[in-house]
């Protein structure tokens, strides 16, 4: 079927508000050219899995608004937990001061962790997480006396934000080329995708036979790597692919016999999103440094953390504050933030979320699955509160083609390449499940007739 009408088709009040952000905002990871022919929607209100445009047009966040919305936009118990803060304390810097939601935030992500990561150091957003992890690995080598362990380890296909940083670890030409002359890179090994199952391969056979480059990479080099990174068990951006617990177990013994640090970024997995809190969990093993942001805080403020082992934070003790992890981000541990993630932590524990998102996760699955029958779906998956098919012979321009019909249907999805996929917020009634499903496979119907 051909595509909509290339004219966007904004209502009145939508339209001015689209004509004014096009004259005033450079719209992030945007050709900027491309509007106002590529739709943009101009949000007036949310609500749980819902936006509503300035035209009171509604679109179901089937990605969480860049997987950030965990809950559901504005859910009651957060919006409360951010009034009441407002009444106390609005912000305050961290180094010299505390306050009681930074305390209690880290104290309880550390119970989560059954205390194996005790100390949490806050950032703002995705990217410095990953900023704070890596110099924090570097550096904690330098205290032991390792002066040149300053090469990091990623998956390809990984991708760990945007700053020059966290770019050297990110495995993605489009969001890497410009700046190659800029950033450091790291070493690149092959992933674990499940799709590279071989006949007679399970997603366990394919890690234990992928991991093997890692651990030839280390062999060779690890008196210079501080560390791997990885994203546990989805690496999303790369185009949602999958892979095994048992990587994780290998690089967790990798990392142990090799002397190097395991960054673990559940940035995107974290909260919930694989299906346990931590995806590591779903491994039996801890990193060494953790990185959580997008839904930490429910996706109401800019929040990012970096849990570490107590040993890695006690090698920065000294009399020397040259020593000290002299890194600051003026809105580190923003009461606010914190305020809101306890909230969603409150959430999450109270309502049993992640018990019932299994209940959740069958219905949606069996809802969508005359998509995974299609002829040109191709590697149907889903684990936890995500949802990834790839479809066979896409034209160039796919993501955009899907991203106009299914606004056509009440639904914001935007495909990565080839691969479309799910990461709705939880909180989602069974009859919500059944029109996201409906739409869903209304939009791939006309995508692929
Ligand atoms: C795994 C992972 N790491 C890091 C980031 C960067 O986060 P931010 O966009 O908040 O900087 C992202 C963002 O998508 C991500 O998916």
């Amino acid at each position: 079927m051909t595509a909509p009408p290339i004219t966007a088709d904004y209502g009145t009040r939508a339209a001015s508000w689209t004509e004014r952000s096009l004259a005033a905002v450079w719209h992030p990871c945007t050709q900027m050219k491309w509007h106002p022919e590529l739709p943009m929607l101009s949000i007036e209100r949310a609500e749980g899995p819902w936006l509503t445009d300035h035209d009171g047009k509604r679109y179901f966040d089937a990605i969480g608004s860049w997987w950030v919305c965990l809950l559901g936009h504005r859910h009651p118990a957060v919006v409360q937990a951010l009034r009441d803060q407002l009444d106390e304390l609005d912000h305050i810097m961290l180094a010299g001061l505390t306050h009681a939601p930074v305390i209690e935030l880290s104290e309880r992500l550390s119970e989560l962790t059954g205390n194996a990561l005790g100390h949490a150091f806050y950032g703002s957003d995705g990217a410095s997480a990953i900023e704070i992890a890596i110099k924090m690995s570097a550096h904690a080598w330098q205290h032991l006396g390792h002066r040149g362990k300053e090469d990091f380890v990623c998956l390809a296909g990984s991708y760990h934000g945007e700053t020059l940083g966290a770019l050297g670890v990110t495995d993605l030409a489009g969001f890497r080329q410009p700046y190659e002359g800029l950033v450091r890179p790291a070493f690149v090994v092959p992933n674990a995708d499940s799709r590279q199952a071989q006949p007679g391969e399970d997603a366990r056979a394919v890690a234990l036979r992928q991991v093997k480059h890692l651990e030839a990479l280390l062999q060779e080099r690890a008196g210079r790597v501080a560390a791997v990174v990885t994203e546990p068990l989805v690496q999303g951006a790369g185009g949602m692919i999958f892979y095994d617990p048992e990587y994780l177990r290998q690089v967790r013994a990798l990392c142990d016999r090799h002397s190097v640090h395991w960054i673990a970024d559940e940035i995107a997995v974290g909260c919930g999103r694989t299906g346990s809190f931590f995806a590591c969990e779903q491994s039996g093993v801890w990193p060494d440094l953790l990185c959580l942001s997008k839904g930490l805080s429910g996706g109401f403020l800019p929040l990012s953390v970096v849990l570490s082992r107590d040993a890695l934070y006690r090698l920065f003790l000294d009399d020397n504050a040259s020593k000290a992890f002299l890194h600051s981000h003026s809105f580190t541990g923003n009461p606010l933030a914190c305020r809101a993630a306890l909230a969603v932590l409150d959430v999450l524990e109270k309502e049993h979320v992640l018990a019932a998102n299994r209940m959740r996760a069958q219905r949606l699955t069996s809802r969508l699955r005359p998509i995974a029958g299609h002829p040109r779906v191709r590697h149907f998956r889903q684990l936890g509160m995500i949802w990834a098919w790839d479809i066979a012979d896409a034209a160039p321009g796919f993501s955009q083609q899907v991203f106009r019909f299914a606004l056509r249907h009440e639904l914001l999805l935007r495909p990565i390449g080839n691969t479309v996929y799910l990461m709705p917020p939880y909180l989602l009634e069974d009859t919500e499940i059944d029109a996201l499903a409906g739409s869903v496979e209304a939009v791939m119907r006309e995508v692929l007739a």
